[in-house]
């Protein structure tokens, strides 16, 4: 046994003696002192030892033991020092020059949409009003004809912050359209009066392809003596040919919507299918634009002008929904994904 525990020494001496990297001492580490190693098992063996020759042997592979501990210690250290050494020797130059490929960002494809929007209509003598998003039920409904109670608060799945969702007086809410901003307009312009409000709205939707939970919405109004349909015929044609090109056919159907008499749908013809009947406009050939109308005169009156004296147009729509017909995209949610191969594209 003693001969035995001698050739492991001398054999695992040299073996760490020459090894070149941690990875082969930890070899060495396992080969000796794992699981069934070889210094592990050695003592399992000790059972057919006479008494007298273990006093020898217990002592021997003690050390032994501790001696090769120590050679792989040591060794790991002088491993390590030499591969710092080698660290030292690399040089690092600051000023080195380095050629990186040439990447230029953009705007998002819908802000330069909506940037082409405002700037047509700035064009026309619209200036630009901003309204809050978070806003509060007066705004969003009852200064359009919308009191509190009325079934066509169904129509605009909103989400309420305050009050846990019960409807009441002074609750907050996420406002749902841009129309937000009429009220407060109204009050503060004298007519004739031309706005615009562009910016994010939200409702608790069901998601599909023309439907986002958070969307952006453009807002218009035209308020003077002697405004009507026939303004906002003009309107919706001299910003639709401008987006979409002369060949866009567009159509208007008459719509409900409280806060405008007569009110009407601003419809596109769905350039994807021309007109057959796809996913992307839910298979009905039109794609529907923008909600519009002639300013109800409740909502005259509630922002301090005389509708006897005053008419106005008004106007709604999501650029995402007209951004996906002018480039021919067919999922509004690839719009907010942050996918890059996607928005590289524009
Ligand atoms: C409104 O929100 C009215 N405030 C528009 C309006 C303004 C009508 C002034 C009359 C006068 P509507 O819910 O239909 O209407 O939405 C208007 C447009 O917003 C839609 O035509 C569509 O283009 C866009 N839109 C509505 N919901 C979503 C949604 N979930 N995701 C993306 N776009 C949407």
């Amino acid at each position: 046994m003693q001969e035995k525990i001698s050739e492991i020494k001398v054999k695992f001496l040299k073996e760490i003696e020459d090894a070149g990297s941690l990875k082969k001492i930890d070899e060495i580490f396992l080969e000796l002192f794992g699981k069934n190693g070889v210094i592990t098992e050695l003592p399992k063996h000790f059972k057919g030892v006479s008494k007298e020759e273990l006093k020898e042997v217990g002592p021997l592979f003690n050390k032994t033991k501790q001696e090769l501990e120590e050679k792989i210690r040591v060794k790991r250290q002088e491993v390590k020092e030499e591969s710092y050494k080698e660290i030292e020797k690399e040089s690092f130059d600051i000023n080195a020059k380095v050629e990186l490929p040439k990447r230029s960002g953009h705007l998002h494809p819908l802000t330069q949409f909506e940037q082409q929007i405002v700037e047509l209509f700035r064009s026309i003598g619209f200036q630009q009003f901003e309204s809050p998003e978070i806003d509060d039920e007066y705004n969003n409904f009852e200064a359009l004809n919308i009191p509190e109670g009325h079934p066509a608060r169904d129509m605009w799945d909103t989400l309420y912050i305050e009050g846990k969702g019960e409807r009441k007086e002074g609750n907050l809410l996420l406002r749902t359209h841009t129309t937000n901003f009429q009220n407060r307009a109204m009050k503060k312009f004298k007519p004739p009066i031309r706005l615009v409000n562009i910016g994010r709205c939200f409702r608790y939707e069901n998601l599909d392809a023309r439907h986002e939970h958070t969307f952006d919405q453009f807002d218009l109004i035209y308020i003077d003596k002697e405004v009507s349909m026939a303004n906002l015929q003009y309107l919706s044609e001299y910003l639709l040919k401008q987006v979409f090109g002369p060949e866009i056919k567009v159509r208007m159907r008459p719509k409900y919507y409280p806060f405008v008499e007569p009110g009407a749908g601003v419809d596109g013809l769905c350039l994807f299918c021309k007109g057959k009947g796809c996913k992307v406009c839910g298979g009905i050939g039109w794609l529907e634009l923008a909600g519009a109308g002639m300013v109800h005169p409740f909502v005259l009156k509630m922002a301090g002008l005389d509708p006897y004296k005053y008419s106005g147009l008004a106007w709604g729509f999501g650029p995402a929904r007209m951004a996906m017909l002018q480039n021919q995209i067919e999922d509004i949610r690839l719009l907010m994904s942050g996918d890059l191969k996607f928005l590289q594209k524009f």
